[in-house]
């Protein structure tokens, strides 16, 4: 059996934070739908072309290339063991084709960890985020900043802040996950997978409430 774990949670609430310390736990892979279409984005793919406009506005990627793009990677060697999913499902329709997706491959969903975040500390932690070129490691200029200034401690890559993180767009961006991501905490909940977690506390301390939560699932 594969398992698989859904990390729920507005913009900026440590999703891809925790998500790289948890696949390294857990031996996991790390897929972050945010990541692969910026990769796509940087390799100038038909894929990264198609979803330029929705991510430059801060508006979602249609279900169709979402959900395509996600089981591509899914259906990789290296996610034999599961994977920690990172920003997606992110609608109904992609939550339903995953359950379907995961159920023709003999895997599941056994714990949603949805971490709690509110908006002024979104913003505030967007506007100082800086992200690794290489491979989008995550840092913030004040909560968690790198050994040298614009380096990544992990690969020595230059750090680059993402132009989705300026200040209409991160509002938009906010806006988006209330209308169509947020009615996926009730979807989880309804299933016994949702565990809500305060991602006010630090990041060791969510990290700790998060593996609590997933071995208890386990
Ligand atoms: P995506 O890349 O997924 O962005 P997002 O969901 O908006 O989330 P973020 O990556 O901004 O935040 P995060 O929760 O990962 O926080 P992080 O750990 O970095 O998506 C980007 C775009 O791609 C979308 O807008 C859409 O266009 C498209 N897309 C992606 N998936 C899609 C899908 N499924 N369907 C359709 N379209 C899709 O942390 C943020 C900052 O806070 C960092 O600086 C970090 O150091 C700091 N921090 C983290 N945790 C803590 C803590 N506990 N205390 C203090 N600081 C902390
Ligand atoms: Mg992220």
């Amino acid at each position: 059996m594969r398992i698989y774990l859904v990390l729920l949670g507005p913009p900026g609430a440590g999703k891809g934070t925790q998500a790289q310390i948890l696949a390294e736990k857990f031996n996991l892979v790390h897929v972050s739908s945010g990541d692969l279409f910026r990769e796509n984005l940087k390799n100038k793919t038909v894929l990264g072309q198609k979803a330029q406009a929705y991510v430059d506005r801060g508006e979602l990627v249609p279900d169709d290339i979402t959900i395509g793009m996600v089981k591509d990677r899914l259906m990789k060697s290296d996610c034999d063991n599961g994977a920690i999913l990172d920003g997606f499902p992110r609608t109904p329709a992609q939550a339903e084709a995953l359950a379907k997706l995961l159920s023709e491959m003999d895997g599941k969903v056994v714990s949603v960890p949805f971490i709690s975040v509110p908006v002024e500390t979104l913003i505030e932690r967007l506007s100082g985020r800086w992200t690794c070129q290489a491979q989008g490691h995550i840092y913030h200029e004040k909560n968690n900043p790198p050994r040298v200034a614009g380096i990544c401690d992990l690969d020595g890559s230059a750090l680059y802040q993402r132009e989705d993180d300026k200040r209409e767009t991160v509002m938009h961006r906010i806006q988006v996950y209330q209308d169509q991501t947020a009615p996926l905490i009730e979807y989880y909940r309804k299933q016994n997978l949702l565990t809500e977690i305060d991602g006010t506390i630090g990041i060791e301390n969510v990290t700790d409430r998060m593996i609590t939560a997933i071995q208890e699932a386990l």
